[in-house]
């Protein structure tokens, strides 16, 4: 049914010439595939601790996205989560946690990463929740883009979040009703 749906959005809200479709990952089997895949996306970085940590496991919801039969990039959300002041993850389920968008190299910059964020925030509604958030490198120009370009707003800078290299992490929300 998503699937279909993704697909529709695509067509319709960007004329893309290729076909997207969004298709849930089964964390049970696909950990390891989710992990790899991570690698080619962030080949210095991931968010695959939050795949091994613990806390996270009955929260954790991942999705692969398919350009034709072609497994091109995944979406990662963390159902129910907020950070608070100090960054430390807080259990608010109003919120659906982005935390991670990616998409291998070859398929960047074609108009999928809009399509994939009209998605989020169409799902993030279907879903009930009232805000959407994520973080990304302040250094990130296409993603912080993207998301202004969606209504997002930047909510809070996080010095020194990132790793390889080191870097603030700036978090963005989006207020959905
Ligand atoms: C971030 C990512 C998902 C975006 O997807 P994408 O398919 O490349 O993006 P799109 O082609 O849909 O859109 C790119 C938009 O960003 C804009 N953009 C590109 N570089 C930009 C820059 N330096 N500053 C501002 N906007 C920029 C483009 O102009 C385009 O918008 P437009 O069509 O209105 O002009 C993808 O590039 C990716 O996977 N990158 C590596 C992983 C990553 O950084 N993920 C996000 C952190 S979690």
């Amino acid at each position: 049914m998503l699937l279909e749906r993704g697909k529709e959005r695509a067509r319709r809200l960007w004329g893309l010439s290729v076909e997207v479709g969004i298709v849930k990952a089964d964390l049970e089997t696909e950990r390891d595939d989710l992990i790899d895949f991570d690698k080619q996306i962030f080949p210095d970085e991931s968010w695959i601790d939050c795949l091994e940590q613990e806390w996270f496991q009955d929260i954790l919801e991942a999705w692969w996205v398919f350009v034709g039969d072609v497994r091109a990039g995944c979406v990662v959300f963390v159902r129910g989560i907020n950070v608070n002041k100090a960054g430390f993850s807080i259990r608010n389920k109003r919120y659906l946690w982005i935390a991670s968008t990616g998409l291998l190299p070859e398929f960047r910059g074609r108009g999928i990463g809009k399509t994939l964020k009209a998605w989020q925030i169409a799902y993030a509604r279907e879903e009930g929740f009232q805000k959407l958030v994520t973080q990304c490198r302040v250094s990130n120009a296409r993603m912080i883009g993207i998301n202004k370009r969606f209504g997002f707003q930047e909510r809070r800078i996080y010095p020194g979040s990132y790793q390889n290299p080191e870097e603030d992490g700036v978090v963005m929300e989006l207020k959905l009703r």
